[in-house]
Formats: C-alpha cells, structure tokens, sequence
C-alpha cells in the first residue's frame, strides 16, 4: 500500500494467494469489484476456481504436515502476535480501503474494524501456549490424558459485510490452534484480504499456511467447501448458503461451523429508559448500513410507549448523515452492491403490500453527482408490522427495520421466538428480573440488555436454530479448530487377563 490516501482513480490489481506466493489463477480469469459509493472499478482481482482451489488445499495440506507442524506453540503465538501489530500499524491504510471497497464509513472501518482484526489476532496469539490436554481419573493401573490437536487443512469462506474482521475471527484461533486455511473471501470485497497476505508473510509465516483464494461462491465456494482434502468447513453468509455447504461437507463428513442469519427482536419495555433505547434501536439496525447478521430489525415495542418510542426513533434516524463513506462525518455509507439495494428495495414493496407503513426512509437519498451511481438507501421503519409478515421473518440486511407491538411478556417472548432464526436479541427495561428472565428464555446465542451490537475477541459469538452451529471468538473458538485425542497408557506391566493368561 503505497498512501494512507482512499485508493486511486486507477483499478488496484491482485492476485492469489497460494504457496507463499502471489499467483494468476490457472484459467488466467480475473474480476473486478466497484466501490459502492460511485459504482467505480476499485480493483482486477484473479478469479479462482476448482483449479487453484485444489493448488491452495495441496499447499495448505504440506505445511500442515510439513514445516508448520514443527513450530512451537509459542512462535505460533508470536507470529500472530506480530500480524495484530501489522494490521495497527496500515489501521488507516487499511481502513481506507476497507471503505472503499464494501461503503461502510470510514469511523466504523477505522474506530471498529480494523482495531477488532487487531484485537482478534492479539487475542488468540495468547491462546497458541495455552491450548492443554487433561489427565482423566480412570479405573486401575491405567493412565490416561488427552491430546487436543489441530484440525488439520480448514476451508473459510467469509462474507463482505465486515471483510477484514471475518477473515481474522476464522483466521485467528486456527492459526493459533496450528491449522493451515485456505480462505475464500467474498467476491464483493476481497481487497483487505488480499492486503492482509502480504502481512501474513512479513509476519513469518511459513509458505502454504494462509491461502487465500477470491472468486466466487458458486464456482471457488463451492470447490472448496466440497474438497476432499479439507477437514474442516467453517461459513459466514446467508442461510441459504449455509445449508448448501452443510450437504456438502456431509459427502466428505468434513466438520462444520456455520454462522448464518437472523432477524433479532430488541425489545423495548415500557419501563425502559426511551432515549437510551432509542440509541440502542438506531445502533441496531442501521450500524453498517443495517448488513450486520445479528441486527436488531425486528423492533418489539410495548404498546404503552408506541408513539413516544415512534416519534423519537423517527426523528433520530432521518438526522443519520448518509453520503460519502470517505467522509469522517458521514454515519451510513453505501450498501455493498447494486444486488443487496435491489433486494431492499423489494422488502419495501413487500412491506407494503403485506400492510406495514413505510414510516420513515423507504427509499434513496438525493445525493450529489458523484454519488449517484452509488448504492445508498435511507435509513427505513416499518410500522403496523405483524410478525408473521415476511418483512419481520425474513433477512433483509439493510437499514430497515420492523416495528412490532406486545401487550406483555408472555406475548413477547412468543413472538421474539416466533422464527427460523436465534442469533442474537437486546432488551431494554430497568427491571433486572425481567431482564434476565429474559435472557433466559429467548433463543438465541447472544443477548443484549440495555445495549446492542457488543462484541469481543474473548466473548463467544453464534447462532441458536436456523442462525447456525458453532461459536467464534473466545475460547469456545478453539474447540472449532482442535480435536480431541484420548491417549490409554497401561502402568501395570501385565497381560490383559480377560481371555485368560
Ligand atoms: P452468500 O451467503 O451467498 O455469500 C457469503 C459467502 O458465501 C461469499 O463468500 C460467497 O461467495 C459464498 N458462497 C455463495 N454461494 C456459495 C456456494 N454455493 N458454495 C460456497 N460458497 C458460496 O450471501 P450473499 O448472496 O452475498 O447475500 C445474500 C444474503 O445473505 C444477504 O442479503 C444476507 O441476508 C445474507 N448474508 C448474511 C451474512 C451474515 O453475516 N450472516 C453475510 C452476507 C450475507
Ligand atoms: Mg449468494
């Protein structure tokens, strides 16, 4: 990266990352991915498919058998120690470039995403000399501990709504677990994970560990979720997505974590402090232009505080400055490409022929000439939703939400588990019991109370339901990229006598 400049006019190029080395894709084939905000070519990016994806499981398969197998747990620690310290020190490089290539402003790639991909890989560069087997207290003259080993060969496949930040949260614990990755970015945005490579060299790993292949999910996401020289699978994106990799992977009974959709109820009680759970419903919904898989879009308000939350809500939303994501002051960027705006688009019909009111946003901004290419949407509320509307069940990854009303609590927390989906859920009173009654009984892996959108390198996040299996982050993290090995040693020196001596 030669500026801490937004990229230049001309199209950056890249190539694959395989074997330590930067290579064309087999076919020669390359594709290009636009910045959001002005439909502008921001890079030629190599294009893999079945071909390189085979190449990059081959190298990833040697170093895990070969030299990255011989490295201590500490050097792994260091290793990754030293990326985190990379990343800090390109944040507003890659910051720059986190923006240009998927829209979202540049305070989020700054102050959140890049200092999270540092915070990941400083995390687990911890927990590389801290992964321990136990000694079990069985029966007899016998002695038996536990291995936990690497996985082995783990396929990644990463979505583009937080590029560089998905990439580190699977990167991070199978690395520190002594995995070797062959990761597929999203075709919408493989640029910072094409920059971060070239930290992964100069942080010393060793060739073949980190393979990164960009291309897309039908031809390269597939290859690779199907390969036969993988032993693990782990999957952000849709659900839809999610299942395909799942009957995949059954072919090869390759493991899988998967980390889905949702469609989160955050919930505001009449008791609840409104100004704070106002801020909590914006922070929810329209962070990242709303394309956040635990996003709060399924808004349930007590009816006894309906018009006090609406107006509120209404007015702090239509103040979200939209525009120029390069801009320090801008607070929603663009959506990552034309397809998702479509799609968003659709939801407001749908909202509308179901009933709902569109009662804030609804459609694109005015914005000046350089920006009309881009793919902005307002910030948008549905009212008057019921939750058995496809706008409150289905995933709509935008800046729209669906507000929803509840006469009590057993009306609630009915409907909050009324979908397919169980990622995550935010409650705001002031009532603790309530509060934690709660946690209990809505399913979903994370819950929020009094706050949303929390996360940390140390804290597990994952799906209940249709939202997926397995947990990212923490130490829960590390049971995805080890297995268990159960060692039976005999201390008695005698024969097995049960056939007799
Ligand atoms: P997607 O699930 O198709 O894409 C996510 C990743 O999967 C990308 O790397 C893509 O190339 C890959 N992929 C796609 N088809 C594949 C296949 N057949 N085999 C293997 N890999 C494949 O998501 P998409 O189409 O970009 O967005 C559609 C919807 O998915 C969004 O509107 C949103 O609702 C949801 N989504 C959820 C995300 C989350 O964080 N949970 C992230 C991105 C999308
Ligand atoms: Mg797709």
């Amino acid at each position: 990266m030669s500026s801490a400049q937004a990229p230049s006019e001309t199209p950056r190029h890249y190539q694959l990352f395989i074997d330590g080395k930067f290579v064309d894709a087999e076919s020669g084939k390359t594709f290009t991915t636009p910045n959001p905000a002005t439909g502008e070519t921001l890079a030629e990016v190599a294009e893999a498919d079945k071909a390189d994806i085979d190449k990059a499981v081959q190298a990833a398969r040697r170093a895990f058998e070969g030299k990255w197998s011989t490295i201590s747990a500490r050097d792994r620690g260091r290793m990754l120690y030293k990326l985190s310290q990379l990343v800090e020190s390109k944040t507003k490089e890659l910051a720059a470039l986190e923006t240009a290539d998927n829209g979202k402003p540049i305070r989020e790639s700054q102050y959140i995403d890049i200092p999270s991909v540092v915070e990941n890989f400083e995390y687990f560069a911890g927990w590389a000399t801290k992964i321990e087997g136990e000694t079990i207290p069985v029966p007899g003259q016998m002695f038996n501990y536990t291995l936990r080993e690497p996985v082995g060969v783990c396929g990644q496949i990463i979505p583009w709504n937080f590029p560089l930040l998905m990439a580190a949260w699977k990167l991070a614990p199978a690395l520190a677990a002594g995995n070797t990755v062959v990761l597929k970015p999203a075709e919408q945005t493989p640029v910072t994970i094409l920059e971060l490579a070239k930290l992964i060299q100069e942080a010393g790993f060793p060739e073949g560990v980190v393979n990164i292949v960009p291309g897309f999910g039908e031809t390269a996401g597939a290859a690779l979720a199907a390969h036969k020289g993988i032993d693990k699978v782990a999957f952000t994106g849709s659900t839809e997505v999610g299942k395909m990799i799942a009957h995949a992977a059954a072919d090869n009974l390759t493991k899988v974590s998967l980390e889905l959709g949702g469609k989160a109820p955050n919930i505001v009680f009449a008791d609840a402090d409104i100004e704070q759970a106002v801020s909590g419903a914006m922070m929810g919904i329209f962070f990242n232009q709303g394309q956040v898989c635990c996003a709060g879009s399924r808004i349930f308000l007590d009816e006894r505080v309906k018009d006090e939350f609406l107006d509120r809500f209404k007015a702090r939303a239509e103040k979200i400055v939209v525009g120029d994501p390069t801009n320090a002051a801008t607070q929603m960027g663009p959506q990552v490409s034309e397809e998702q705006l479509a799609r968003i688009k659709g939801y407001c019909d749908i909202a509308t022929e179901e009933g709902a009111t569109v009662f804030a946003g609804g459609c694109s901004p005015q914005l000046e000439e350089k920006f009309q290419k881009g793919f902005f949407f307002q910030p948008t509320i549905f009212s008057e939703v019921k939750n058995s509307m496809r706008v409150a069940q289905e995933e709509i990854f935008g800046p729209v939400t669906s507000v929803i009303t509840f006469k009590d609590e057993d009306d609630l927390v009915r409907q909050a588990n009324d979908t397919i989906y169980g990622l995550s859920a935010g409650i705001w009173t002031r009532d603790i019991t309530r509060a934690h009654r709660f946690a209990k009984q809505v399913h979903a892996g994370v819950i929020w109370i009094n706050t949303f959108n929390m996360f940390n390198a140390a804290s597990p996040f994952g799906g209940y339901k249709q939202s997926g299996y397995g947990r990212e982050m923490g130490r829960h993290a590390l049971d995805l990229y080890t297995q268990v090995k159960s060692v039976w040693v005999d201390l008695s020196g005698k024969p097995i006598g049960w056939f007799g001596n």
